[in-house]
């Protein structure tokens, strides 16, 4: 390992989503990474538990993508993105569109998970318009669901602290309930049996607002980022259907289930849900360039050709200057090589199991109220300090970060996403860590 690089000043730089005070107190510096394990700046190998942010599934540094980037900056390094096009663009959309479910196959390029987001309800919002039912233009979320940080994104995002502060903005968006009931459903292995009908939530706001006013209802298939909640068995087929009789758009925001965390190539064909229109971002380069997009169907497609006016006129004023950028393109053509190769959603349906008796030897853990897994993703709630909802989570993640092992705490919850590039015994060394964490801390 080459020297540890140190910054001398670490404040100018303001973190995302980050407690910057303390973590500028007590930094914790990667400075290399290779397949599974991370390097800090003592030189210690941290073993990564949650993929990176759930995007480096096949592990860091992987050589065939690192050289598509490289010959890929020499080649040609940016291309417009209006009014012109490079051949990694369309490349990369057709192998896209070719691995969707049936009939998702028009690729609309963004940098991220936010931005795919922000750019779904937009389109969901000009399809009804361009269809004549400009009425149609109340967006609907869910309660813990995480739709990135745009304001797109925070409207139908189910997460106060993320939406609190950000006032009128967020008007002609509602929310149904969440699907996470410990009541009935703690310590479920997989789909949780019950909680089908808090799908007839979305009637309830249907009647609320009235289907003519309503263009789309988004959620995440899994939702990670507020502590891995699983559907219940029938969830989501019943959103679909209520959907379909109100002639309102299922978005599925894909930016974690999406290319084989749940055992499948997408979250849609684990639960056999097609959406209307699919966001994905994070692990479509293995998380090594920024990259997102939405997936629609040629019929919504051709619904905006056919409204577009005279063939030199935009069809949709929408788009990012680096979007579909070529660098990107090239990293993601190598990360979805490397997925098929490798049989990435093969590999996590085969450490499925093992992942979920591991996980799940962890309950009666100390402050473990709920475990609960799906494909390689597992959350676990922890019980709070009273007065003090984040504390213990950050505690217990800190202690696994001592012991060498990255995971990721949010709210009262635990997660864990490893690569799938994980073999079982590591595999048992992340949740053993995790084990020895809870055990110590107060
Ligand atoms: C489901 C979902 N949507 C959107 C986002 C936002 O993605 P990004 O951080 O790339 O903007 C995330 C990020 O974790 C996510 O999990």
């Amino acid at each position: 390992m080459t020297a540890p690089l140190r910054p001398n000043n670490l404040e100018a730089f303001w973190m995302p989503f980050t407690a910057n005070r303390q973590f500028k107190q007590a930094p914790r510096l990667l400075v290399g990474a290779k397949g599974m394990y991370y390097t800090d700046a003592d030189g210690r190998e941290i073993l990564d538990g949650t993929a990176g942010l759930w995007c480096v599934n096949a592990g860091h540094a992987r050589e065939k993508i690192v050289e598509a980037v490289s010959s890929q900056v020499a080649e040609l390094d940016y291309a417009p993105a209006f009014q012109m096009g490079h051949p990694k663009a369309f490349e990369l959309a057709s192998r896209l569109a070719n691995m969707m479910p049936s009939p998702l196959d028009h690729v609309f390029f963004t940098n991220s998970g936010s931005e795919s987001v922000d750019t779904a309800l937009k389109i969901a919002l000009a399809y009804h318009r361009a269809r004549g039912k400009g009425t149609k233009f109340r967006l609907l979320g869910r309660e813990r669901g995480y739709h990135g940080v745009g304001f797109g994104g925070i409207s139908v995002g189910g997460i106060s602290g993320n939406r609190k502060t950000f006032g009128t903005l967020l008007t002609g968006v509602d929310h149904i309930r969440h699907t996470h009931d410990l009541s009935r459903n703690a310590f479920s292995r997989g789909e949780p049996e019950y909680g089908a009908e808090f799908a007839d939530d979305l009637e309830k706001v249907i009647a609320l607002h009235d289907a003519s006013n309503i263009a789309a209802l988004i959620v995440e298939p899994v939702a990670g980022s507020t502590g891995v909640l699983i559907p219940p068995k029938g969830y989501l087929k019943r959103l679909r259907e209520i959907c379909d009789k109100h002639d309102i758009l299922l978005i599925f925001d894909e930016v974690i289930t999406g290319f084989g965390r749940c055992g499948t190539m997408m979250g849609a064909d684990a639960f056999g849900v097609v959406p209307d229109l699919m966001t994905f971002a994070k692990q479509v380069t293995n998380g090594v360039q920024p990259l997102g997009g939405v997936v629609a169907s040629k019929a919504i497609y051709d619904t905006f050709m056919a409204a577009g006016g005279p063939d030199y006129m935009l069809e949709f004023a929408h788009g990012y200057t680096y979007s579909a950028h070529p660098v990107a393109c090239a990293a993601g053509i190598a990360a979805l090589d490397l997925l098929e190769r490798e049989d990435g959603p093969g590999r996590v349906k085969a450490l499925s199991a093992h992942f979920e008796a591991a996980v799940h030897g962890l309950k009666g853990a100390r402050h473990v109220l709920d475990i609960r897994n799906y494909g390689l993703a597992a959350g676990f709630t922890i019980a709070p300090v009273a007065g003090e909802p984040a504390r213990r989570p950050y505690d217990i993640a800190m202690a696994c970060w001592k012991k060498g092992f990255y995971v990721r705490y949010g709210g009262d919850t635990i997660q864990l996403a490893p690569p799938f590039i994980s073999e079982k015994a590591e595999l048992d060394r992340l949740v053993n860590a995790l084990g020895d964490a809870l055990a110590e801390t107060v």
